[in-house]
């Protein structure tokens, strides 16, 4: 018993051949004397039909069994267009059932109505659905496509390990207790940077690795507790020749899966520039709608919340929806104040343009000289709807600005949904202030190079101290980001200490790593890219749960394995450890 052909490939050239396939039963029909079978596999559908003669076997078959059918490829008298296979079925002389199946507790097609829950209890039914099967699929090709790509420039693959230390991503880690050293736990790496930064101090010079990552964060759409990285360094290159490293490699992954031809170099854009335009480090530049500062034009307007956001140093900037004044009632702009205010906006202040004048609650705090220097600098014009926040912190106007422009975005239809934007964000800030903590924290990491130009900054203005550090964004998303790398010993004990580490911390934390920079340190730098976020945005998928095979769900945990789940008494008193609080207390 073996196969001739799979279930994508038979044509109208094949007519006449006798062949075997096997696969699943997708669909059964019965038709009279007939019995129709849709025989699905990972490559497609062949339509079968079995006259009565086959009706004890007929009579048996469900849908998932798995079947085996000989038979002739024939001309189908209504062709099915839609089908590759469609010219053609093949008239079954045998059929035996290898395997039966159960009713399966939810429909196998690209059409299911099935909750989220079920198909991941029953994800290896859910992984059969031709579009899901599809994802995964394309997920291969890109990564096929990555190493191809590195391979011909020299990387070289190497694995660094999953039980290590604490690594400095800032997230959450995972620990793993050591049976051995009872009180002792490893750390899952949140990503490989210190082990790609050792191998660069041991020579390889160009380092990849599809390497897997552990962060405990709160789960999103576009975040998992384990994801995958194509991780990247390499000694003795800039910062240019690094980017084209990884733009060459992304237009290569574009051209290979989407057979799309994509311009290089690509746009690059400062962070503080996206700021200032978009509100956000990440910006979707396949549509406009960009932020307007409006410091300046409304400084004498006596509106309160204006004023008061400027009296505490702050920011009130605005964005102009084009042509959509009439589109937005009372009610829809209540529902836009909502977006506003769940990124911690006070409210959401608004005018719609009308016969060169100015209409809503807040057109009576300007006077005629003062809309008109708003309606030009917002480039406003008769039917367009302005939108505004002021707060006396410059993130919150940013965020909820960024937050409302997305969302615009996507509701107004105002971009192609098949089309990319990439972009590099560059220039980031080295150091980011915490207010509870009341220190800096390492933006990027706290072994990214500060400018040349800022090295004076470390000590003096760390708030305004860049960083080498860029990030690759797709569509509003980012895809990964990287940096030059501190190769100094006394560059990277500055910028620890600025992070308020003392030497003991150092030596204690970091000490191996620093160790390591004594004997002879090649200048290096590198990125890591969202393997699982390239694959998500390629596939047009809602959330990266539809690219990975078995992921979690939001609720931190595999609805099929139930893992996490509690152990025995005997394996935690190997690991010297005591469950003080469980889940169910
Ligand atoms: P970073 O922390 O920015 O950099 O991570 C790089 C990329 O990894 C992806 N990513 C995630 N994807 C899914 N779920 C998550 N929880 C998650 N967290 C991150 C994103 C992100 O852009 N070592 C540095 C890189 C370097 O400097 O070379 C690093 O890990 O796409
Ligand atoms: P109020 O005077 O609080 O009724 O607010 C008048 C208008 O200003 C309402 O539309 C509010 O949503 C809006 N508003 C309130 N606070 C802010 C803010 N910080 N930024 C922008 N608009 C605001």
């Amino acid at each position: 018993m073996n196969r001739t052909h799979h279930n994508g490939e038979l044509r109208i050239e094949n007519v006449g051949e006798i062949v075997e396939l096997k696969g699943w039963v997708a669909k059964k029909r019965n038709l009279g004397a007939l019995v129709f079978i849709d025989l699905r596999d990972r490559y497609g559908i062949t339509q079968v039909i079995c006259d009565e003669s086959m009706e004890t076997v007929t009579k048996e078959v469900k849908n998932e069994f798995v079947i085996h059918v000989v038979g002739k490829v024939v001309e189908r008298s209504s062709k099915n267009p839609k089908m590759p296979t469609g010219d053609i079925e093949i008239e079954a002389t045998k059929l035996d059932i290898i395997s039966p199946a159960a009713l399966t507790p939810m429909i196998i097609a690209d059409e299911t109505d099935a909750l989220e829950e079920t198909r991941l209890v029953y994800r290896y039914l859910d992984l059969r659905r031709p579009k899901i099967q599809q994802n995964i699929l394309l997920r291969h090709q890109i990564t096929k496509s990555i190493r191809h790509y590195l391979d011909d420039l020299d990387f070289v693959d190497i694995e660094t390990p999953y039980l290590t230390r604490s690594t400095p991503e800032g997230a959450r880690d995972f620990l793993v207790p050591s049976r051995v050293h009872n009180g002792k736990f490893f750390a899952l790496p949140q990503s490989p940077q210190q082990f790609k930064q050792l191998l660069m101090i041991a020579g390889f010079e160009k380092y990849y690795q599809i390497a897997r990552c552990f962060r405990d964060e709160d789960l999103r759409a576009d975040r998992q507790l384990e994801f995958t990285q194509v991780d990247v360094e390499m000694s003795f290159m800039n910062t240019d020749e690094i980017l084209a490293v990884c733009e060459g490699m992304m237009a290569k992954v574009m051209k290979d899966v989407k057979g799309i031809d994509l311009p290089l170099p690509l746009k690059r854009m400062t962070w503080q520039e996206a700021m200032e335009r978009y509100g956000i480090d990440k910006p979707d530049i396949r549509f406009d709608l960009e932020l307007v500062n409006l410091n300046e034009t409304v400084k004498d307007v006596d509106f309160v919340v204006f004023k008061s956001a400027l009296n505490a140093n702050g920011h009130v900037k605005g964005i102009n929806v084009i042509n959509q004044a009439a589109h937005y009632s009372r009610k829809a702009l209540d529902k836009l104040t909502d977006i506003a205010k769940t990124y911690k906006a006070k409210g959401l202040a608004w005018m719609k343009v009308n016969q060169g004048k100015a209409e809503g609650p807040i057109a009576k705090f300007f006077n005629e000289e003062q809309t008109q220097a708003l309606l030009e600098a917002m480039n406003a014009h008769d039917g367009d709807l302005l939108l505004f926040v002021a707060d006396a912190k410059y993130e919150v106007v940013c965020d909820a600005l960024a937050a409302l422009r997305n969302h615009l975005g996507k509701e107004l239809n105002l971009y192609d949904p098949e089309s990319f934007a990439f972009l590099w964000v560059t220039d980031f800030p080295m150091f980011e202030y915490d207010e509870e903590t009341q220190r800096y924290y390492a933006k990027h990491h706290p072994f990214t190079r500060p400018k040349e130009s800022d090295l004076e900054l470390i000590e003096k203005d760390p708030a305004n101290c860049l960083a080498d550090a860029y990030d690759i964004v797709l569509n509003g998303f980012e895809l990964g980001g990287g940096s030059i790398r501190i190769h100094e010993q006394d560059l990277q004990k500055r910028v620890f200490n600025a992070l308020g580490f003392s030497d003991e911390q150092i030596q204690r934390q970091f000490g191996y790593f620093v160790e390591a920079f004594k004997y002879g340190t090649p200048p290096h730098g590198g990125f890591a890219l969202g393997l699982d976020r390239i694959a998500m945005l390629l596939t047009q998928s809602e959330s990266l749960r539809d690219v990975i095979a078995f992921p979690k769900i939001s609720s931190s945990s595999c609805p099929m394995t139930k893992a996490p789940t509690a152990v025995d008494q005997g394996q935690l008193e190997e690991l010297g450890l005591e469950v003080i609080a469980d889940d169910e207390a």
